[in-house]
């Protein structure tokens, strides 16, 4: 049987999703499955690294099946995260000594205030790409050693493990407590902020400024090669990638030239830039981060605009709110108003990532009045992801010192045409969306099918990328301005809530 099919696994941070794909990058079969969110305190986010790994045990099979394919038939498996979120296991046991720590989570904020003050925390950036932050994978590695007695000795050991979910989840593909596979590849160690982005490999005064044992940690590949063969769920299939769903978004967009971009509108919303074989520093509130490396090449570095709540805030207004009973009801709601009516939200419930990076900011809601309908909130709830992005392409333009010419997008928010309409309008740029929106999927589906051969080379998948909506800027520049200048001052409010 000929080897016709490609699979990514894409383990997000609300849901699990199986795909196959085919040689032309179209999707053949789709299976996705949500898990539960624990909210067990305020600021604090955590998921069932079981639960998860359940999750694709069951989905694999069923995509195969929906796409009537066996194993045999299918080239490699490629693996693509959530990232920074934190899973500690026992090796021998595989079972996860608490639930994982997700990238949201802030309960590291005092941990991260009192590394901030020690001599060696400029260093941090220097090495890692990232400023000190929550966010992060070091420090809530840190907080489990320090809140689970006994830990720190086993981990030193080597019995219990850390990983990021694309290594829970290529470990116990692999084999689990029976000759798994500790691999983590060059995208997601670069968010741990334990690795030093030049070397690609586990920095000894990162491991020591965190106070975290070398012993726990996996080892580091590229992006994209074989690392193994899955004994689960896809048995004998090759796993061949693994990539940070960004950096996989990125691959997905082909954007493989040094000046190309994207920006992904999930939970959060990431922009990229492809800044070529050196990493770039950013001095406007951005991180440096490793883009993708294929086996035997020079890495791809990239500067990225993190936004922690942009999806999310949907969700939020939808489940906790309740004034919507579904996520693209919000585009019919915000269409019964002409404008925002003088309210902006800024949803800083995980502080504020990129540019500001302020672990104690906290949301506001800005400029209520009785005028105010559910309608306005609507608008200003999709506004806050536009006014979010427009400031982290400010950040990326001064930077690189060159203006963005258009945007590639993609994500589940980008089926909302109001905001892709007001992203362009407040950028002033051309947003465009490629025909397969799935492309944090593609992206590892294409680097797992480079690393066996399944497709030939970069230049192939360029061909694959086809455009499927474009919006063009129309927004008044004066209004543009105020606009802008309104939500700046909000954003100044959530500064000192928590004096
Ligand atoms: O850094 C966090 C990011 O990887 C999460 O992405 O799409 O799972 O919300 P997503």
């Amino acid at each position: 049987m000929t080897e016709s099919y490609v699979v990514a696994i894409d383990q997000g941070t609300t849901s699990t999703r199986c795909i196959v794909f085919d040689r032309r990058g179209q999707l053949v079969s789709v299976q996705q499955r949500e898990h539960h969110q624990h909210f067990p305190r305020p600021g604090w986010v955590e998921h069932d690294a079981v639960e998860i790994w359940r999750a694709v045990q069951q989905l694999g099979p069923r995509t195969l099946r929906q796409a009537g394919i066996g194993p045999e038939q299918v080239a490699a498996v490629g693996i693509t995260n959530q990232r920074e979120t934190t899973v500690l296991w026992d090796r021998h046991t595989g079972i996860p000594v608490s639930r994982a720590i997700v990238w949201q989570d802030t309960r590291t904020d005092e941990l991260v205030s009192a590394l901030a003050a020690q001599p060696f925390a400029p260093e941090v950036a220097v090495r890692s790409g990232l400023p000190l932050a929550t966010y992060f994978s070091a420090p809530k590695v840190r907080w489990l050693l320090d809140h689970t007695p006994g830990l720190r000795e086993r981990c030193a050991r080597g019995d219990v493990l850390f990983g990021t979910m694309e290594t829970w989840l290529i470990w116990n593909l692999t084999g689990g407590p029976s000759g798994g596979l500790h691999v983590t590849d060059v995208t997601n160690a670069s968010r741990t902020m334990l690795m030093d982005l030049r070397t690609l490999s586990w920095d000894d005064d990162l491991l020591a400024f965190f106070d975290i044992p070398r012993a726990m940690l996996p080892s580091i590949r590229s992006s994209s090669e074989v690392y193994g063969r899955a004994v689960e769920a896809f048995p004998g299939v090759r796993i061949g990638a693994a990539l940070g769903d960004q950096q996989a978004a990125l691959f997905g967009q082909t954007c493989f030239a040094p000046g190309d971009a994207k920006c992904t509108y999930g939970t959060g919303s990431f922009l990229l830039l492809n800044t070529g074989s050196a990493p770039v520093r950013s001095t406007h509130g951005l991180l440096s981060t490793v883009a993708y490396q294929i086996a035997g090449a020079d890495p791809v570095y990239a500067l990225e605009g993190s936004i922690a709540i942009t999806g999310s805030l949907v969700q939020w207004f939808r489940d906790q709110l309740g004034l919507i009973g579904t996520a693209p009801e919000i585009e019919t709601l915000a269409r019964t108003v002409e404008d925002n009516g003088g309210c902006y939200i800024v949803p800083a419930f995980s502080g504020l990532f990129a540019p500001h990076w302020r672990s104690e900011a906290r949301g506001v809601i800005v400029g209520l009045t009785s005028y105010i309908t559910k309608g306005h909130l609507a608008r200003a709830v999709l506004e806050a992801t536009g006014w979010q992005t427009r400031e982290v392409v400010d950040a990326m333009n001064a930077d690189s010192g060159l203006a963005l010419r258009s945007l590639r997008v993609d994500g589940g928010m980008t089926a909302d045409n109001l905001l892709m309409q007001f992203v362009a309008d407040v950028l002033d740029v051309p947003v465009v969306r490629p025909m397969v929106a799935e492309t944090v999927s593609l992206g590892a589906a294409y680097a797992a099918g480079l690393a066996v051969g399944y497709w030939p080379d970069l230049a192939d998948l360029r061909r694959n990328w086809h455009r499927a909506a474009q919006w063009l800027p129309s927004m008044d520049p004066e209004l543009r301005a105020d606009e802008y200048d309104n939500w700046q001052r909000a954003v100044e409010r959530t500064f000192d809530w928590l004096r």
